[in-house]
């Protein structure tokens, strides 16, 4: 994927072809390149959640289900939520569940910001590396359907691929990402384009600090976590016992569309 411009890289047609062209190796080049690190913190990123075992957990850029391990151990009477719009990480993901013969998951096909979840619906919610594709404003957008989708009293985490801000570190680290991670998916998939995109949306992400405001603008809780020298930063927190949340705010971000159910 190469005719990316400035205008189209954050829109959902431009991700969705990047995912499904990706989703052939998403989950070996992810494991390879971050040196088992990516299952570390999603790890560390379920354990925020501490779930009970009949909790409702809404597994948002599902991708392939790559969390799943770290959340259904212990589920044994609730369930996952997984939502993503990538047609090729669901396949992978319906894959996965067949795999691991659960009914603990729900597979749905659909836009995070366009999906037609009843307001309330999730005891805890999680999304591993799903934020650095969003546009600045969509973090907030975000916080709103955070805000909606938790019951009172829910529970959030969230962890991404960061730019560390020591300098030494980041410039070595943008250089894994920007070359030697494209280099490393080419081995796999004969295109190293799709992930150097990687590489240009985490460079342009930064770190999580800057949707601290943005959630707790949301009346969520937010609490910054750096992984690893800033190498992934993440943001947890808790919906308020009563939703506070502006409602004008939050009928913008839902209902547009039905999502297609995968099982
Ligand atoms: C980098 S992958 C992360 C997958 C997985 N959560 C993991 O831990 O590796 C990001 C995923 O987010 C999905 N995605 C991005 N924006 C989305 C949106 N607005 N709605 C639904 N899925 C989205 C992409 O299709 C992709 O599968």
């Amino acid at each position: 994927m190469s005719r990316e411009t400035e205008a189209n890289i954050y829109s959902q047609a431009f991700i969705a072809e990047l995912f499904d062209e990706m989703s052939q190796t998403y989950d070996r080049v992810n494991h390879i390149t971050s040196l088992g690190f990516s299952s570390r913190w999603r790890n560390q990123c379920a354990s925020h959640l501490a779930h009970r075992p009949d909790a409702v957990i809404f597994d948002l850029m599902t991708g392939m289900g790559e969390c799943w391990p770290s959340l259904l151990p212990g589920l044994t009477s609730g369930h996952i939520v997984a939502i993503d719009f990538s047609a090729g990480m669901l396949s992978h993901a319906q894959a996965r569940k067949t795999k691991l013969d659960t009914e603990r998951v729900q597979i749905q096909q659909a836009d995070v910001f366009a999906n037609a979840f009843p307001e309330a619906s999730a005891d805890h919610i999680i999304c591993t590396f799903g934020l650095k594709t969003l546009r600045p404003g969509q973090i907030a957008q975000l916080g709103v359907e955070i805000a909606r989708l938790l019951k009172p009293g829910g529970t959030y985490s969230i962890v991404e691929i960061s730019v560390p801000r020591v300098p030494l570190l980041r410039g070595l680290y943008l250089f894994y990402l920007k070359r030697v991670i494209p280099l490393m998916g080419q081995l796999f998939l004969g295109n190293p384009d799709n992930y150097r995109m990687l590489g240009v949306y985490t460079e342009r992400f930064g770190d999580c600090s800057a949707a601290v405001e943005r959630f707790r603008a949301c009346g969520l809780s937010a609490m910054y976590h750096s992984y690893f020298f800033g190498c992934a930063t993440g943001l947890t927190g808790k919906a308020p016992d009563s939703t506070t949340c502006d409602p004008a705010r939050s009928q913008t971000t839902r209902l547009a569309a039905s999502p297609v159910s995968m099982k």
